[in-house]
């Protein structure tokens, strides 16, 4: 028996409870069949947080986040929540997680799935076997940069600021992670910036230039501004293997991204955060997608990002790459089945719910694993 992960659930707002049930159902399969315990404590984030502490994570959650081995979390916010103060909006909860646990490092795959391919908007052609990882900085930039703020001018104008700011060790660290995830992968990063317009872009690309020289040459470097960047997602995704982008880029560029794979319902994220003396990161998965509060509570959401969030877990915080695979694998099963949620649906596949497509899933899991 393994030594007991701790794991800590944000399970949030909106259909956030229902997909995570689904990880609950992956976390007992686990248990049962691979003998790897998690011990899974609980907490509120979000509007959920608001509603029943008053704010959207409270120190206390922050420090059971702390001591977490992984972080999993649903998702945050919704209409409910449309006009509490700014400050402790339900987003503000994620992003005080991102802050404080110094995570980085935002890895966000667009893989499409072979029974996906004909799901997207785009051309199958241009889709099928894609497989590209956005590697976003998720703790600078204009994201947590000062001064921010609405002022009121003299003569009644208001003004609204955020400052895009970055730092060389903050640009060197998130472009380490990516050239040493390009060299488990296709061994080509593409770092993404406005550096015709933006200093901060300007310094972004020097210093990922600088870093490649000395210690990456092997790795093939290219650089792209990141408006090209959006169209080039779209005219010709599979060019691009790593891409590695700021706070805000790296936002945009992944939601254009998803819609390549066919749905937001299907992308899993990492976000990584230094590794300490002793090799190991803090650590958050959650899917890329919101709260879809239009369709929560009723058993239709689709549970695949959170579930492939979790395999990432198991590959990036446990080091378990058969298990993460094996989850890759189930869902890759579920989907060849032709069992489809709403937002993937096409002719001729078979409806399934949130519980229809997590007991696929370990369904899959008891085949591959007998
Ligand atoms: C994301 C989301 C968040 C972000 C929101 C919910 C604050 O869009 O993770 O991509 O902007 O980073
Ligand atoms: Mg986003």
């Amino acid at each position: 028996m393994a030594a007991n992960k701790k794991l800590l659930i944000l399970a949030g707002d909106g259909i956030g409870p229902e997909v995570m049930g689904e990880v609950r159902r992956v976390v007992d399969w686990m248990d049962r069949r691979r003998h790897v315990s998690f011990d899974v404590a609980e907490a509120l984030v979000g509007g959920a947080a608001i509603d029943e502490e008053g704010g959207p994570i409270s120190d206390a959650t922050m420090d059971a986040a702390m001591g977490a081995d992984a972080v999993l979390l649903g998702a945050c916010g919704g209409p409910k929540w449309a006009d509490v103060a700014f400050e402790i909006r339900p987003e503000a909860g994620l992003l005080r997680l991102r802050k404080d646990l110094e995570l980085f490092a935002n890895l966000r795959p667009a893989l499409v799935f072979d029974a996906l391919a004909e799901a997207s908007t785009l051309k199958t052609e241009l889709v099928a076997g894609l497989d590209i990882l956005i590697v976003r900085e998720l703790t600078g930039g204009v994201y947590f940069g000062e001064p921010r703020g609405i002022e009121t001018l003299e003569g009644g104008e208001r003004r609204g600021v955020n400052t895009q700011v970055y730092t060389t060790s903050e640009i060197v660290r998130v472009a380490r992670v990516a050239f040493d995830l390009a060299r488990k992968r296709g061994n080509r990063v593409c770092s993404v910036e406005k550096a015709n317009v933006m200093e901060s872009g300007l310094l972004w690309r020097e210093e990922v230039t600088r870093l490649h020289a000395a210690e990456y040459a092997d790795v093939e470097l290219s650089h792209m501004l990141a408006d090209n960047c959006g169209m080039q997602l779209v005219r010709a995704p599979k060019q691009f293997d790593v891409i590695v982008t700021d706070n805000l880029f790296g936002d945009m560029l992944s939601d254009v991204a998803s819609m390549l794979t066919g749905s937001l319902g299907m992308l899993p994220s990492a976000s990584l955060g230094p590794e300490d003396s002793s090799g190991r990161r803090r650590a958050l998965y959650e899917p890329i997608h919101g709260s879809a509060p239009d369709i929560a509570g009723e058993n239709k959401a689709n549970p695949l990002a959170t579930l492939l969030s979790f395999a990432m877990m198991l590959r990036y915080s446990f080091d378990m790459e058969e298990d993460a695979l094996l989850v890759e694998r189930a869902v890759e099963r579920a989907l060849a089945q032709g069992l489809r949620t709403g937002d993937i649906m096409q002719p001729g596949m078979t409806p399934v719910s949130t519980t229809g497509m997590g007991e696929a899933v370990t369904a899959a899991l008891d085949a591959l694993a007998a």
